[in-house]
């Protein structure tokens, strides 16, 4: 049932992330692995959380050109992960040609077909940051922009926040994924988040995917604090 909780794995080693993947147990089945963990552990920690029959999105925001991206690709598809993701700024040329061969080298080597998501603007720019980039529309226009780009070029999806979330899915239909960060329950603290949305509203608006770092991984019971956070969800 929607949203899906992903516990993002922001630790800086396997054995960390895998300890508590253990503590959460069965009460959590997919998992993000970013920039740091795969950094620090490569695919090993993919293909570990695999073996534990965990789902794995890869969250290593590619932006380079098509082929380079595809190589890449190839080893995300190859360790099994239900998702990854890449920059929508790296153009509608490479969505396009990321997707497709998405699609032919899942198949020619037997494994699901994961889902490509694209990022529009990172949450952590505002206005001001995209006019110094050299881009004048206002952060919904871009958002929307990019994301009708990703939706053209066969795209899953895009990482959003959750405030967008109805801005992307009236224009683009329900069926176009949204996976939301920044999502703080009111009794857990917002850390640098700064436009933060609830479990309880993220469901109400309608997203696919919530993803909770620190409120569970530093938490004194992650379990617990999972277990809530689900409930949350689910009511
Ligand atoms: O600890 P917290 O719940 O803030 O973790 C959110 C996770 O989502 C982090 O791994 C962060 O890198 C990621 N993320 C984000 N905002 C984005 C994209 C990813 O917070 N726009």
């Amino acid at each position: 049932m929607k949203p899906e909780l992903i516990v993002a794995l922001d630790f800086d080693s396997k054995e960390k992330a895998l300890k508590l993947v253990e503590e959460l147990g069965s009460s959590v089945k997919h998992y993000k692995v970013g920039l740091e963990l795969f950094s620090r552990a490569g695919t090993e920690a993919v293909k570990e959380l695999s073996k534990l029959g965990k789902k794995v999105f890869l969250d290593l925001k590619y932006h380079d050109i098509p082929n380079t991206v595809k190589s890449a690709a190839k080893v995300a598809i190859e360790a099994g992960v239900f998702m990854y993701n890449l920059h929508a700024l790296g153009g509608f040329e490479l969505m396009k040609q990321v997707a497709e061969f998405n699609a032919e080298y899942a198949e020619k080597i037997g494994v699901a077909k994961p889902l490509v998501i694209a990022i529009t603007v990172l949450t952590s720019m505002k206005e001001e940051d995209l006019k110094e980039v050299g881009i004048e529309r206002s952060v919904n226009e871009e958002v929307l922009k990019l994301a009708e780009l990703a939706k053209r070029a066969g795209l899953n999806g895009v990482v959003c926040s959750a405030k967008e979330v109805r801005l992307i899915k009236e224009n683009l239909g329900e069926d176009f994924l949204t996976v939301t960060p920044g999502i703080r329950p009111t009794w857990a603290a917002a850390n640098d988040q700064k436009r933060v949305v609830t479990p309880k509203m993220a469901k109400a608006l309608g997203t696919d995917f919530i993803v909770i770092g620190r409120p569970i991984t530093k938490a004194e019971n992650p379990k617990k604090t999972a277990e809530r956070i689900l409930k949350e969800t689910k009511s």
